[in-house]
């Protein structure tokens, strides 16, 4: 069975998608902040086996990514799904919180830089020889349609949407220097979701999103590389 590596596998899109690859049988390598506190996915690794394994993971401590790596070794991860995301805290659960123009706060918006764009090149980056070694390669850099340029006609989200647009280059750029070595990487629009980020006005449940995203990630190959695919099938302008 192939290698699944996830990182914000303790909850939202990510504990749930993990949960299709678990059905399915794979071998997971599931990261998160906390694992001592992630009681649902504790539970769901207990029940399976010893073919999930939890990682310590802060996307934003070097040290932590470059323990992972060590944990990990020579290991082959088949896809990489980068899920942790940080939308800043004056957001959606705050009427007056969309972010607007005038009231940026860099502290914030610099967190959403770590969490958003950078922490996913670093693990990229340590993990690399991982996902060339084994037989699906795949890499999925969770981004949003809000990172769109092409799709904006709204606006706002001045702390967040910069980081997931900076992560839309890196990933396309990733996309063009690693096809060499025949991996696949996907910038992906996980549908505006019902979690604790998205809030209860969002469009759809998180379970329809984990699905959705599922049945895409499925039929990727590498003639998808490079796309800005969402979780309904369909791309996005960059
Ligand atoms: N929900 C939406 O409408 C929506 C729309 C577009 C894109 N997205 C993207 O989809 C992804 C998943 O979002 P979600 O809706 O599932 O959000 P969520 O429910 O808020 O979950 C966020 C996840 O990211 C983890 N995380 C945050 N900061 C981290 C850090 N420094 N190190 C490691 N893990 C960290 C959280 O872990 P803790 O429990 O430790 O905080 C949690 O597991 C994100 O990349 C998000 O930007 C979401």
């Amino acid at each position: 069975m192939p290698t699944l590596l996830i990182t914000g596998a303790n909850r939202g899109i990510g504990f749930s998608l993990l949960n299709h690859y678990n059905n399915d049988g794979w071998t997971i390598h599931a990261c998160c902040r906390n694992p001592g506190s992630a009681a649902e996915l504790k539970a769901v690794a207990d029940a399976a086996d010893a073919r999930i394994t939890l990682h310590q993971l802060d996307v934003e401590d070097i040290g932590t990514i470059a323990s992972l790596k060590a944990e990990l070794g020579d290991t082959p991860i088949d896809m990489l799904i980068n899920m942790a995301g940080y939308l800043g805290e004056k957001a959606l659960v705050d009427p007056g919180g969309l972010q607007h123009f005038g009231e940026t706060d860099y502290d914030i918006m610099e967190k959403a830089y770590r969490i958003n764009c950078m922490g996913p090149l670093r693990i990229c980056e340590a993990l690399v020889d991982n996902v060339a070694t084994s037989h699906k390669k795949i890499i999925i850099n969770v981004s949003s349609i809000v990172g769109s340029i092409g799709d904006d006609n709204f606006g706002n989200f001045y702390m967040y949407r910069p980081s997931k647009a900076a992560l839309n280059a890196i990933t396309h750029a990733m996309a063009i220097n690693l096809k060499e070595r025949g991996i696949t990487v996907i910038p992906f629009h996980p549908g505006f979701t019902r979690s604790d980020m998205g809030g209860p006005t969002a469009d759809i449940e998180v379970a329809e999103s984990s699905a959705g995203i599922k049945a895409v990630l499925d039929h990727v190959t590498i003639s998808d590389t490079g796309r800005y695919l969402t979780w309904e099938g369909g791309e996005l302008p960059w």
